[in-house]
């Protein structure tokens, strides 16, 4: 790395912990403030939770499953900040006797995350009072993180960037008109998404100066991972999609035939799918990213695992 190269890395940390700083909420005082959740609310905007594919279901029902989507939301947020975290903290290693920007910049990453987590916890909790009983997340996100962890941390950086893009993407439909949206939880989007923009650009940083470090052997292998964890996220999603359509289906208030029922279960997939894999993997900044850093034949690799994923 040439001086100019340090120089340029120093600043482009010292910027990220100047929005960390600017952008710093509290959980009570700013996001929350003394609200509740309302049923009479969606908890998700339409283009997220891809309601107009639940084509058998009412307004009504509609709703409900925007709702039943915005707990397992706040879920799986608090599993995959888990690892991303246990990440971070990992990487901040890498640069202890170095750069103590890019310290400071990875420690108050980790410090938002896991204020994020207790951000989702209260959420769950709070959708939890209101929704009926029922309702189940069966995954450990201890147990997702040591297997995601195992992996490559190129893959598991690259992985954390589809994410981190895709909470920017989730706030910008969450601002949509739509008085019917949750007020409380378009600012779960907000402020989530104002903390989100730097930890993107911080995943990029560490990204490229680990792939610099691999043979083109091994990050050949880290694509291959990154394949794989994508496979795994889409195994909690199956797992979820149908234990959240078998809520539905036992909360809803009428009969629900097996016809319809597998429906119900396929449109929750494909919403969380859009919402997990797809809306990250499609953002241009990611496609950007990994670009740079892989072949023509590799990104051909990754577009072939993504689109059996529809
Ligand atoms: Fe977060
Ligand atoms: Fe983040």
């Amino acid at each position: 790395m040439t001086a100019t190269e340090t120089v340029s890395d120093g600043s482009r940390y010292a910027r990220c912990i100047q929005s960390s700083k600017r952008v710093r909420w509290d959980i009570d005082e700013d996001v929350i403030r003394g609200r509740r959740f309302d049923t009479d609310h969606k908890f998700l905007p339409d283009g997220f939770s891809l309601v107009d594919r639940f084509t058998t279901l009412s307004s009504d029902e509609k709703r409900f499953v925007s709702q039943i989507q915005g707990r397992t939301y706040a879920n799986i947020f608090g599993l995959v900040e888990r690892f991303i975290n246990a990440k971070v903290l990992e990487l901040s290693r890498d640069h202890a006797l170095g750069d103590q920007e890019a310290v400071e910049a990875l420690v108050r990453f980790s410090d938002e995350e896991l204020k994020h987590q207790e951000l989702f916890r209260r959420v769950e909790m709070m959708v939890g009072e209101v929704l009926p009983e029922g309702y189940r997340f069966d995954i450990d996100p201890n147990d997702v993180a040591r297997v995601v962890l195992a992996r490559s941390t190129w893959s598991v950086l690259a992985l954390t960037l589809d994410i981190e893009l895709f909470t920017q993407l989730h706030y910008r439909q969450s601002i949509d008109a739509d008085a019917e949206l949750s007020e409380l939880f378009r600012d779960v989007f907000l402020f989530h998404w104002k903390e989100e923009c730097q930890h993107a650009l911080l995943d990029e940083f560490e990204l490229t100066r680990h792939d610099a470090t691999l043979t083109a052997a091994e990050r050949d292998r880290a694509v291959d991972d990154f394949i794989g964890l994508v496979a795994a996220v889409d195994g909690i999603l199956q797992a979820q999609a149908a234990s959240d359509s078998a809520y539905f289906t036992a909360k809803c208030g009428r009969g629900v035939g097996a016809e319809e029922a597998r429906a119900i279960e396929a449109a929750f997939l494909a919403a969380y799918r859009w919402q997990y894999i797809h809306s990250g993997a499609k953002h241009p900044y990611f496609g950007k990213v990994l670009s740079g850093l892989i072949t023509d034949s590799q990104g051909g690799r990754i577009e072939a695992a993504l689109a059996s994923l529809h």
